[in-house]
């Protein structure tokens, strides 16, 4: 489980360096969770987040000096009936490109601040718990990166048994990154979450944009070492991260002929895969110094050259547990620095409920005036989050098999959209106040129990029942149809057939 990153809480103006006049372009959605109108912040637009969820309620805080995106929020209460449940936002995206996550919360009481868990298309990232950071009145964010698997990514809230009060969201940003930008990992099948980002001796502030054209934080770490600092330009094209210049011109530096030991990242791990990237460049222009990078004991790189025009060693997976340690051993009468690095968390994304099967869920949804109030998000994912009543395959390519709404006291028409639920092997909707006619399901190849007994359907039994290969069980009794039971089913091998009581045909079967 990770630990949130904080961020001060008072930030009266500008947190980061001044804007430039050509700042470059930020490609994103950026919203302000429960703000009425838009706002300009260093730099950048933030939007309210209305249009992008429909879950929840807008609250502002009256703390003064806050920073605007932390002076509101939107909080989505639960009923305990519902848990497990998620709440969620659909954000446009480019299909297949890598995005930069990042949610933002800030609480301000009463009581603890609740704990819950943050999913993002499907796949189980982290619990959010910023308990400690509220402790010391600080705003926490949790980064991560993920490859848009759709034209949409959904990010949602899941209220879980450790929930005890409404989960909420201060800010979320879902940020455009470049291809080149960690392009190492396999994000088809994993997705990153940010563990720290280190500006290596320098003592002036975060750095974000528009410094860091993806509005990544990195933030100053100094230490017991020496630091060193340099007014040259590096270019950081060069580099596929795309690391802003100004962490490459502080470092921190080892005394002369001395060993560098550095403790980092200063959380201890969890037993697991991470990806490593680390900066560096010679402040000194026209030098160079050659050393070599362990990590806890096991050779990372060996005689690395490093100039002025700096270079980024990386792994896009290293096995870690615990607290780690970065050596640097001196091969060259210069001793080794260090400028930044970055750690994430790497996770396996799960797959996706196949879109067609969602769309057609959607609109059957839609036709109940009164659907199971947790049927948000993924129908299927995360596991533990399914829709109630919703039975999923397993695998890549996940299915609905089967539903099971039977006794909910559910009103309103069955969509005739359920005909389009191919995988379907039982449907369950008995003793329930559903009307309208019983939709066609002639493509439902698989369906072997159809339950619809006591509702009040209307109209006739659809012809088409008696091709449905695989049926054994159709019950009807207790509706309001009528017409005339069909031969062929009455005749079907191997059906259950149950239609009477309560129906009005004008044949007795
Ligand atoms: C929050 O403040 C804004 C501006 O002052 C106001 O328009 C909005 O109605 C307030 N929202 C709530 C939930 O009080
Ligand atoms: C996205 O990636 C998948 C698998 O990597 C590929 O099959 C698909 O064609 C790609 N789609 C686009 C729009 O690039
Ligand atoms: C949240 O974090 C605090 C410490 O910061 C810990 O004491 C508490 O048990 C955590 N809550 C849950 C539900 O994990
Ligand atoms: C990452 O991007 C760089 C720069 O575009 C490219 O040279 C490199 O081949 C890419 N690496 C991978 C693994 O795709
Ligand atoms: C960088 O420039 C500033 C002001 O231009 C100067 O005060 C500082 O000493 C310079 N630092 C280095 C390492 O050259
Ligand atoms: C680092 O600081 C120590 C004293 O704290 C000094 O003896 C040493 O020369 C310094 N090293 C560098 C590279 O400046
Ligand atoms: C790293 O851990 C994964 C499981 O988390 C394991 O499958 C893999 O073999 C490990 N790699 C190394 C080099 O130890
Ligand atoms: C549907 O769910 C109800 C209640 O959970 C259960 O009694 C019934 O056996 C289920 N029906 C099927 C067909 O799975
Ligand atoms: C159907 O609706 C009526 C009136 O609204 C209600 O009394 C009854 O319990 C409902 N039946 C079911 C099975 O939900
Ligand atoms: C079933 O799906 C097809 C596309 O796959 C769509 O055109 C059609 O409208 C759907 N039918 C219903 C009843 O939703
Ligand atoms: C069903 O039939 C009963 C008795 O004929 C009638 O009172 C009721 O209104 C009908 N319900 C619907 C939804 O058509
Ligand atoms: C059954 O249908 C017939 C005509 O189709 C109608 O006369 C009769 O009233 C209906 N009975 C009920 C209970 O709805």
């Amino acid at each position: 489980m990770a630990t949130p990153l904080s961020t001060l809480l008072l930030l009266l103006s500008s947190f980061f360096t001044a804007v430039l006049s050509q700042s470059p372009v930020l490609q994103g959605t950026l919203l302000d969770c429960g703000a009425s109108s838009a706002s300009e912040i260093d730099g950048l637009s933030w939007i309210p987040d209305d249009p992008y969820t429909s879950y929840g309620v807008s609250k502002n805080l009256s703390i003064s000096g806050l920073l605007p995106t932390l002076s509101t929020l939107r909080s989505f209460p639960f009923k305990a009936s519902d848990i497990p449940c998620k709440f969620c936002y659909t954000i446009p995206v480019v299909r297949n490109a890598t995005y930069l996550v990042r949610a933002t919360y800030f609480y301000s009481g009463p009581g603890s601040p609740p704990v819950f868990d943050l999913i993002v298309d499907g796949t189980f990232w982290t619990v959010v718990n910023t308990t400690g950071d509220y402790a010391n009145r600080l705003s926490s964010y949790y980064e991560g990166v993920f490859r848009a698997k759709g034209k949409r990514l959904s990010v949602c809230l899941g209220v879980n048994v450790y929930t005890e009060s409404d989960p909420f969201i201060s800010a979320l940003e879902v940020i455009l990154l470049e291809n080149s930008v960690y392009n190492a990992t396999d994000f088809n099948n994993n997705a990153m979450g940010l563990i720290a980002r280190s500006n290596f001796g320098s003592t002036g502030p975060t750095i974000g944009y528009p410094d860091d054209n993806f509005c990544r934080f990195w933030q100053p770490v100094t230490g017991i070492m020496n630091s060193t600092s340099s007014n040259q330009t590096i270019s950081a094209s060069g580099f596929w991260n795309l690391p802003p210049e100004n962490v490459l011109r502080t470092a921190l530096v080892a005394d002369p002929d001395k060993t560098m030991e550095l403790q980092w990242p200063l959380v201890s791990l969890s037993s697991s895969s991470y990806y490593i990237a680390l900066y560096f460049a010679d402040p000194l222009f026209s030098s160079s110094r050659t050393f070599s990078v362990y990590i806890n004991e096991n050779h990372f790189i060996n005689n690395l050259e490093v100039t002025s025009s700096g270079l980024m060693v990386f792994s896009s997976i290293w096995n870690l547990s615990g607290f780690t340690k970065i050596t640097l051993l001196p091969r060259s009468t210069l001793p080794p620095l260090i400028n930044a690095a970055e750690i994430f968390g790497l996770f396996p994304v799960k797959g996706l409920t196949i879109p067609k099967d969602v769309i057609a869920l959607e609109s059957i949804k839609k036709s109940i005036l009164n659907p199971p109030t947790n049927w948000i998000g993924d129908p299927c994912l995360p596991r533990e989050y399914s829709w109630t009543g919703v039975t999923c395959s397993e695998g890549r390519k996940i299915r609905i098999i089967s539903l099971n709404l039977s006794s909910m006291g559910l009103s309103g028409t069955l969509s005739p959209s359920i005909g389009n639920l191919t995988a379907l092997t039982n449907i369950s909707f008995a003793d329930n106040n559903l009307t309208g006619p019983i939709p066609e399901l002639n493509r439902l190849k698989l369906l072997e129990n159809l339950h619809l007994q006591d509702n009040q359907f209307i109209g006739e039994i659809p012809p088409s029942f008696s091709n449905l290969k695989s049926l054994r069980e159709l019950f009807l009794q207790n509706n309001n149809l009528t017409g005339v039971v069909p031969k062929s089913l009455k005749l079907k091998d191997g059906l259950i057939l149950q239609v009477l009581p309560g129906n009005n045909f004008t044949q007795t079967p």
